[in-house]
């Protein structure tokens, strides 16, 4: 009698763990599923884009929108989202690439930056940098030029441009590859700008 009231108590037990078990495992998966809901899963897998630059971009042409995005992806990690640069060692592009832009050659040299890299000391808005950045000869035509026209248009720059400024074409990035140029040559190019 004892034995079987104790193989009772056991199963009960046994079912009152199940039934919570079960209800446990039912919490778990709403609360999952739910999260799996509320988690945006709108932005690239390799670089999301920050929601506040995606709510601003929604009314934004799609070759803007296009070139924030490869800016995002490709730039922001060195010279910052708002393009502000980043303490010492990289330069803003906020406030000086239309000055880039203005001068003569000014437009080719910020082809060859992106495909070739840049590297020994430079002045930027009257601070020196003494940086290398890498050549990124890698992405498309399409991408660079998309990602050099957010840089001419974005930050407020679109009242600082040289009146007759045309977008870029990829063709334009086409016709500068292919030259074996290494930062520190673009350097040189760069000296030989009327800029600072
Ligand atoms: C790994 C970091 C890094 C990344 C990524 C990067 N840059 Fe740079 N960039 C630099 C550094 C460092 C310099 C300064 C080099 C020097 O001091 O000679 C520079 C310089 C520049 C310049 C030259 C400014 C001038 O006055 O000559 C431009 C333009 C520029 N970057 C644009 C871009 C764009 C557009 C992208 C995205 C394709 C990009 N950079 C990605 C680090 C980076």
């Amino acid at each position: 009698m004892n034995e079987n009231r104790h193989e009772e108590d056991n199963l009960l037990e046994r079912l009152a763990r199940s039934r919570a078990g079960i209800a446990l495992a039912v919490i778990l998966v709403l609360a999952g599923f739910s999260t799996y809901l509320l988690v945006d899963r709108s932005g690239a897998p390799e670089q999301e884009v920050a929601d506040d630059t995606e709510e601003a971009l929604a009314d934004a042409p799609d070759w803007y929108r296009d070139g924030a995005r490869a800016y995002e992806r490709h730039c922001a990690a060195c010279h910052q989202v708002d393009g502000s640069g980043s303490g010492r060692n990289f330069p803003p592009l906020a406030e000086h690439v239309p000055k880039v832009l203005t001068v003569e050659g000014g437009r080719e040299y910020l082809i060859d930056v992106i495909l070739y890299g840049i590297g020994g000391e430079i002045e930027v808005l009257g601070q020196r940098y003494r940086g290398q950045m890498p050549g990124f000869g890698r992405i498309s035509d399409v991408e660079i030029a998309a990602l050099l026209n957010y840089t001419a248009f974005a930050w407020g720059h679109e009242d600082q441009l040289p009146a007759d400024f045309r977008r870029y074409e990829p063709k334009e990035i086409e016709a500068r590859r292919n030259r074996g140029l290494a930062p520190r040559d673009v350097k040189v190019l760069r000296d030989e700008l009327d800029l600072d």
